[in-house]
């Protein structure tokens, strides 16, 4: 190959820059040209892309975010998208690509290989709901970003005896949710996966005051129904069973944005640098995932078949955590 594209797409977090300068510096180590297609998906249909260089992925490894941008496309996911950009592809002379994204991106990527097209896929959501990966670029910095604000929601709800309910992010995916609870010690979790009832909230935040506790942190994933405001007024209307006032926090896209944690860098350095050397080498039509600390295909059929399953022995540990 003489010359490939990169492009990030959907949902954005740490670590996406650190992979855009490996993909690029690998590839020009190799004597590949390599472009950069704006706005993801979005770029393939208007032909919006740049050159890239050593220099121009220059001073990005700290930053949050991605440079060339990032989009859910749904004119994309149509066949006369994915026509049109497969055309603006060899217009452009380009003959490989590599997509960096979760779950809707890697699908895009799958179809454009279903048509012929030499594509790999890298895993980058901060819900770590892709399978063939043990972990997604973007899950550790915004892991942390919610350990430093739920040790922080900690303090002050400590000082006046309330209730916290924090609401992080995930999709359809309790990921997140369960490792912080495990990871700031939370008195109670919601997640997807498991099916908690209002008035099983209710009785457990009154088991925390009765124990004597100072505070409840009661982590939200977004993916629990029936949702953290529904039952912020559930709680409100029950004050006086539960001991505790109650506040609400939303960390809502806090999450996404930030500098990349040392282990988001190293992940998305090592992954940039095996997908081009998996693009170039073959067999394409793969997602380079991180299978026990070594960069692994996975063909993307399999990458995408379904959600990866949120490992439920974590909850147990986490329950006996709380006693
Ligand atoms: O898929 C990543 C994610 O951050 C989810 O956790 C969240 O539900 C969604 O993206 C939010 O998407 P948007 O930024 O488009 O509102």
């Amino acid at each position: 190959m003489k010359r490939i594209a990169v492009l990030t797409s959907g949902g954005d977090g740490a670590g996406l820059n650190p992979c855009i300068r490996a993909v690029v510096r690998t590839a020009i180590e190799k004597k590949v040209e390599i472009m950069g297609v704006r706005w993801g998906y979005s770029g393939l249909l208007d032909s919006d892309m740049l050159e890239l260089n050593a220099r121009s992925v220059g001073g990005i490894l700290n930053k949050g975010g991605t440079f060339i941008g990032s989009a859910r496309s749904p004119e994309f996911a149509t066949k006369q998208g994915q026509r049109q950009a497969l055309r603006n592809l060899n217009r452009m002379s380009i003959e490989g690509l590599i997509v960096i994204g979760g779950n809707g991106s890697l699908t895009g990527a799958l179809e454009l290989h279903k048509m012929g097209f030499p594509v790999v896929g890298i895993p980058a959501t901060i819900d770590n709901d892709v399978n063939g990966t043990d972990i997604s670029i973007g899950v550790d910095t915004t892991l942390n970003t919610i350990l430093d604000a739920v040790d922080k929601i900690k303090d002050t709800a400590s000082s006046h005896q309330r209730a916290f309910l924090i609401e992080v992010m995930g999709r359809d995916s309790g990921y997140l949710a369960l490792m912080a609870s495990i990871a700031a010690g939370a008195e109670i979790v919601l997640i997807p996966e498991v099916g908690t009832s209002m008035e099983e909230v209710v009785q457990g935040v009154d088991d925390a005051y009765v124990k004597g506790k100072s505070h409840c942190i009661i982590i939200v994933s977004e993916g629990w129904q029936p949702g953290a405001m529904a039952l912020n007024d559930y709680l409100q209307e029950r004050r006086e069973k539960i001991g505790f006032d109650v506040r609400l926090t939303v960390l809502g896209h806090v999450q996404r944005g930030g500098s990349p944690t040392s282990y988001d860098r190293i992940l998305a350095t090592n992954l940039g640098a095996a997908a081009v050397n998996q693009l170039l080498e073959g067999p394409q039509g793969v997602m380079t995932g991180m299978i026990k600390n070594a960069p692994s295909p996975t063909p993307l059929e399999e990458a995408v078949a379904f959600q990866k399953k949120l490992n439920l022995d974590l909850y147990g540990l986490w329950k006996t955590m709380t006693l």
